[in-house]
């Protein structure tokens, strides 16, 4: 098992979102995380990646409890938080925003050769490398944000939401982006809301909601669930 998070909690002040939640993530896998909006998805993410301040529980990454350790040490071991709100430096190029992805030791060295695989799989950003990411439409600020994280040089990457917003035919495009991604060798944890196309890419698929995991399976196992299906997978 690559990552396992065993009754983890996590608080913001007096407010308690995450309660005794356990996931895992073997290597190479796509998890699937979907959950309605304010039930607790990007605080899993943060919390993972030494984002969230109060937390309690396990999270075994690699064989190492890492919950009490910052979220640059984090980053140093491999894992990577893409954002949903895309983050980006607006008033910096394309390849400033992807070069400030390479900033973690462990990626420094591999920038070079991590601008060239990002490149080729988004030919798109290859064609804007000096263009402003504020100038940039929303989808293609999407694949920036992936496409700095993947030069972090991560094994795991922690996806939120990266259809939000996108027209259907972008959503296909992020999909398959997380397939290829995935098949180059990534372990990804996604969280989304209902996009059928990225729960399509799941291994494995949680639900949570109001904190709390309420559901853990395979697609096949979701698709058969009446409640499930009608909720998160749009069908
Ligand atoms: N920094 C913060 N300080 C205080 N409360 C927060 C903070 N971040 C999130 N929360 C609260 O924690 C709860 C869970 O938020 P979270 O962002 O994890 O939800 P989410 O499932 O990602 O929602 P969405 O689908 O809208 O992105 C919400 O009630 C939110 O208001
Ligand atoms: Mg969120």
């Amino acid at each position: 098992m690559m990552l396992s998070i065993e009754n983890l909690n996590a608080y913001y002040g007096q407010a308690h979102v995450l309660k005794d939640v356990s996931i895992n993530v073997n290597k190479g896998e796509v998890v699937v995380m979907l959950g309605p909006n304010g039930h607790g998805k990007s605080t899993l993410l943060k919390s993972l990646c030494g984002m969230v301040d109060y937390r309690r529980g396990k999270i075994v990454y690699k064989d190492q409890d890492i919950i009490k350790f910052s979220s640059e040490k984090i980053v140093n071991l491999g894992i990577t938080y893409i954002a949903e709100n895309r983050e980006l430096f607006p008033y910096m190029s394309v390849m400033e925003n992807l070069k400030l992805g390479a900033y973690s030791r462990n990626a420094r060295k591999y920038e070079k050769q991590n601008l060239e695989k990002v490149f080729s799989l988004f030919p798109r950003l290859a064609e804007r490398k000096k263009q402003y990411a504020s100038t940039m439409s929303g989808g293609e600020a999407k694949m920036l944000a992936i496409a700095r994280g993947l030069m972090s040089n991560a094994d795991f990457l922690a996806i939120d939401e990266p259809a939000l917003g996108l027209q259907p035919n972008l959503r296909v495009e992020v999909t398959k982006i997380i397939k290829e991604i995935n098949k180059q060798g990534k372990t990804i944890l996604v969280v989304e809301q209902n996009i059928p196309q990225i729960t399509d890419l799941a291994d494995k698929l949680y639900v949570l909601e109001e904190g709390r995991i309420t559901f853990s399976g395979s697609k096949d196992d979701a698709l058969s669930n009446e409640d499930l299906k009608e909720i998160f997978l749009g069908m």
